[in-house]
């Protein structure tokens, strides 16, 4: 596909494969295997030597459609697609990392994600030193002769605290290490991390990509050399497949991805700063205010703050649950990334496990609230938290 589309079309457009039939929307090949014409192009097939479908595991024709159109929205050589983000981030790592390797790791990435580095790829021999997200001179002072990858996600949960993602490539690359960065919150539609240095990109579908909280899905883009060929190899072996039905679910996600991610950034900055102006609010954390303290790199890399936002409420943790319980419309759920707005209290959920004091040196205040704003109309949603903060 025409690689000058803007990203609007290309995530209606792009991948579009069609069959015989020549069907409008793209077809759902809900099917494990493929049939050969004969013995030899069963043969050939298996070897390699001619293209087409074998086995879903390998290749499925819905699965390469979100592929492709994943890859044109990361403007990607190529891409994979796995059947979580977790499995994307755990099949980056075990393709490109071995025993007695070394990662640098922002110490604001998903719980999930520190779970695996700490409890199952230490078990294999990778050790995981944890750095600011903010401060570049921690990743090059953490950098050993055996370090291979740096991993972060920015903006980052539940602060939005902003990576310099071409001074952090900058730094791995001359460590020698790949820049994998996980684009959950930004999604290509804000943030092209491949364009700004990075080597891999990593998406949990879940969210944004699917938009309406219905499929589990995970990718990873990026060139042939580290996607491509080495990472097709790996899930067609050790099996994280994406299904069929997940990923036409996902491709038609795709389709409104620019719509939605444009919105909800917008309804959330106005949210952010009507929160900002409340007196009930000691602070509001999101990459598109003024205030933020990496406002103006969001918007060197960022094309808009993205839809979540965290605030402090006054009054601490008694506070924060009041005006989470006295919601109506929005979902208390640690999920985001949805066209419904979801609301959570961060010190007592997801960084709940963590001591208080680690807590406290991290910014998740007992008052912090997270709210990930969805498409309801803004004036519904200000009503929604308006009820607990006054
Ligand atoms: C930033 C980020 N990365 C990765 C994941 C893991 O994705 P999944 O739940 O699809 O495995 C999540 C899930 O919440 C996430 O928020």
């Amino acid at each position: 596909m025409d690689k000058e589309l803007q990203l609007a079309t290309l995530g209606v457009r792009a991948g579009t494969v069609r069959s015989q039939f020549q069907e409008h929307s793209e077809a759902l090949f809900l099917t494990s295997s493929f049939v050969f014409d004969n013995a030899a192009q069963a043969a050939t097939r298996f070897a390699g030597s001619e293209e087409g479908m074998v086995y879903t595991r390998y290749t499925n024709p819905t699965v390469a459609m979100f592929q492709d159109r994943l890859a044109a929205l990361e403007g990607a050589q190529s891409c994979v697609a796995t059947a979580s983000g977790m499995a994307a981030i755990l099949a980056s790592a075990l393709v490109h990392l071995k025993s007695g390797d070394h990662v640098v790791c922002s110490n604001a990435v998903f719980g999930a994600t520190i779970q695996l580095f700490n409890n199952i790829l230490a078990r294999f021999g990778v050790e995981t030193t944890y750095v600011s997200p903010t401060r570049a001179e921690e990743w090059q002072r953490a950098v050993r002769p055996t370090t291979r990858l740096f991993f972060l996600e920015t903006p980052s949960n539940p602060l939005t605290e902003v990576s310099d993602i071409p001074a952090l490539a900058a730094v791995a690359k001359k460590a020698g290490a790949l820049l994998a960065v996980d684009n959950v919150f930004c999604t290509p539609v804000l943030q092209r991390p491949l364009e700004l240095g990075a080597d891999l990109v990593i998406h949990s579908a879940t969210k944004y990509l699917d938009g309406q909280g219905r499929v589990l899905g995970g990718a990873v883009a990026g060139s042939k050399a580290l996607v491509g060929e080495p990472m097709t190899a790996f899930l067609r072996t050790a099996g994280p497949a994406l299904s069929p039905f997940n990923a036409w679910v996902l491709l038609k996600g795709l389709e409104t991805l620019e719509l939605r991610m444009r919105a909800q950034s917008a309804a959330a900055l106005e949210l952010a700063r009507w929160l900002e102006r409340h007196r009930s609010v000691a602070r509001v954390h999101y990459p598109g205010l003024e205030s933020h303290p990496q406002h103006a790199l969001a918007g060197r890399q960022q094309r808009a703050g993205g839809s979540v936002l965290s605030f402090e409420v006054k009054g601490g943790r008694e506070a924060a649950w009041r005006v989470i319980d006295a919601t109506r419309l929005m979902s208390i759920t640690a999920n985001l990334g949805d066209v419904k707005t979801t609301i959570i209290h961060p010190a007592t959920t997801t960084h709940g496990r963590i001591s208080p004091q680690a807590r406290q040196a991290a910014g998740i205040t007992d008052g912090l609230v997270r709210v990930a704003v969805g498409l309801e109309a803004l004036a519904d949603l200000q009503a929604d938290l308006e009820r607990g903060l006054s």
